[in-house]
């Protein structure tokens, strides 16, 4: 294993995708857990960039141990190649408000045999990216020069006895395309890694460390919406301690039409996970009745979904008192990725801040705090979108067809209906969503869009059935095209396909007049109505 550490660059998640797409496997810890805590043996550390200077105040300094000790090598990037210089004296590192940002061509000395495994197979000059503000001013102490370039004349350095680099630039980006090399002959060449990682062994080496966390008895809980990332979460429990998971889907009344059937036929029947389905779509129906303020349909759906999973989480605990082989309920699995956790790191490195928009109304906090007093699970943390994708296929999931499935926000479709949320409403929803995506997927453009629904207008209008004037329900119809949902266009729907969809809602979803097509970017509009 190769140690990151940590010191909150934008970058650092990339140093690890690098070198495990490589087949390395590698870890990523704040800067500032000591030495002496690294919780497994790294065969290398790579020091993280940062966008502190090492003379700030606040600056992170990692434990002088990582420096001292001459066993385990070491390659600085950026702020971690001035961290080693400036250890060393600070006199090294100059001061910069200047930024240098942007490509430079570095020429390459190939000064020793340990310098030349650093950079096999890269050339005599190459490509970096560049992006620093301070700088090396001069070469520390008993270390040389491998890289230069005419504005940074210590672009690269090493130690000349010992496995210790430095780099300005960053080889963890796609900007300079020798740097994958760098980082695989760093940990291959140097510190003597191979490069056989797949995502087999990350399950093994999973279950073994959830086994070994929870023990013999204790038992863990876990929200499971159907969506990728809880399905493979809630997989890797099952196969880690079996029944002893509790994976718990609460029905609010607000999923997609037949979605909770779907979810439990799919957990339940083809994956065995030992799973309760709450039907709780009356409480949170009672409790929307006359709230029509967005954020107020939040928060009284967040908060009553903690109370029933609460509930359930007392529920397990009371009955595993009459079960021989059942502890207390302790944990709490949260299917959290690696870029929610990046999303949320200072530069004091990926410190325990969960965000919390995508959990429904900041369950984790009271789940910690509340009474049952559950410590999070977080098995995918490390990974990144397509290695869940990668590691729900290692456990044997079908994942193709939930992968592609389009997001689902935690309070569901009530933020898809302005105004009140009743009963009819959400029904008359649901239906023509259901109708909506049916005719989507037949179309075979399911995938050309991130996210697609039907939603509800506030009020009505006026039209003709038969020969009757009837008042009814406005649909309105919302597709978007976007890959960070920070920002969408509308899918351009071919019209005649949208007029099928049209006719099709208002013959069949009783008290539908009208369907509307939104044509609203992001921004200014948000993908959900509310
Ligand atoms: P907006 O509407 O803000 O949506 O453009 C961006 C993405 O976030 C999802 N979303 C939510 N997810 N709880 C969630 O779990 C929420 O309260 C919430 N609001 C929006 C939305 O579906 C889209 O993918």
């Amino acid at each position: 294993t190769i140690l990151v550490l940590d010191h909150g660059s934008q970058y650092s998640h990339l140093i690890l995708r690098r070198l495990r797409d490589m087949g390395i496997y590698c870890e990523l810890l704040g800067c500032d857990v000591p030495f002496a805590d690294i919780p497994f043996r790294p065969k290398g550390i790579i020091l993280s960039g940062g966008p502190a200077s090492v003379y700030d105040a606040e600056a992170p300094h990692a434990d002088p141990a990582y420096f001292e000790q001459t066993e385990i090598p070491l390659l600085g990037i950026c702020y971690g190649n001035q961290s080693i210089a400036w250890r060393l004296d600070p006199m090294n590192v100059i001061r910069s408000d200047h930024r240098e940002y942007g490509s430079a061509e570095v020429k390459i000395h190939r000064v020793s045999s340990h310098v030349d495994r650093l950079l096999e197979g890269v050339g005599e000059s190459m490509e970096v990216w560049m992006s620093h503000s301070d700088k090396l001013g001069s070469l520390p102490e008993n270390f040389e020069i491998i890289c230069e370039t005419p504005s940074s004349p210590f672009a690269g350095i090493a130690h000349k006895d010992s496995h210790v680099f430095g780099l300005q630039f960053h080889p963890e980006v796609t900007n300079t395309p020798c740097g994958g090399q760098i980082l695989k002959n760093f940990a291959v060449n140097i510190c003597g890694c191979s490069p056989n990682w797949t995502m087999s062994n990350f399950v093994d080496q999973e279950i073994a460390r959830v086994r070994k966390l929870v023990g013999e008895k204790s038992q863990v809980i876990g929200a499971v919406s159907g969506g990728v990332d809880s399905t493979v979460a809630a997989q890797l429990l099952k196969t880690a301690i079996g029944d002893r998971f509790h994976a718990v889907l609460i029905d609010t009344g607000l999923l997609r039409l037949e979605e909770s059937q779907q979810v439990k036929e799919t957990l339940q029947e083809h994956l065995g996970i030992n799973l309760t389905v709450i039907d709780a779509s009356k409480a949170f129906l009672d409790a929307l009745a006359g709230i029509t303020e967005p954020e107020q349909k939040r928060k009284v759906i967040g908060n009553l979904f903690i109370d029933f999973f609460e509930k359930e989480a007392l529920r397990i605990e009371k009955d595993a008192e009459n079960t021989p082989n059942a502890g207390p309920v302790r944990y709490f699995l949260q299917g959290t990725l690696y870029p929610d956790v990046i999303e949320s790191i200072s530069w004091k490195g990926p410190s325990a801040t969960i965000k919390t928009h995508h959990n429904v109304g900041g369950l984790p906090a009271r789940m910690l705090n509340g009474e049952a007093k559950l410590q999070l699970i977080e098995p995918l943390r490390e990974l990144f979108k397509d290695e869940v994708r990668a590691l729900g296929r290692a456990l044997s999931i079908h994942v193709d067809d939930l992968v592609m499935r389009h997001p689902f926000p935690g309070p569901g479709i009530a933020i898809r209906i302005i105004g009140e949320v009743t009963p009819e409403r959400v029904a008359i929803a649901r239906k023509a969503d259901h109708i909506f995506i049916t005719e989507i997927k037949k179309a075979g453009i399911y995938n050309e869009m991130a996210q697609a629904y039907a939603g509800l207008d506030s009020n009505k209008a006026v039209g003709v059935m038969g020969d009757n004037r009837s008042y009814g329900y406005i649909i309105i119809l919302r597709a978007i095209v976007t890959t960070d949902f920070m920002t969408g266009e509308p899918y351009e729907f071919d019209f005649k396909l949208l007029k099928k969809i049209s006719t099709r809602i208002c013959n069949e979803v009783h008290g539908v007049s009208r369907v509307t097509y939104d044509c609203t970017s992001k921004p200014p509009g948000t993908i959900e109505l509310e």
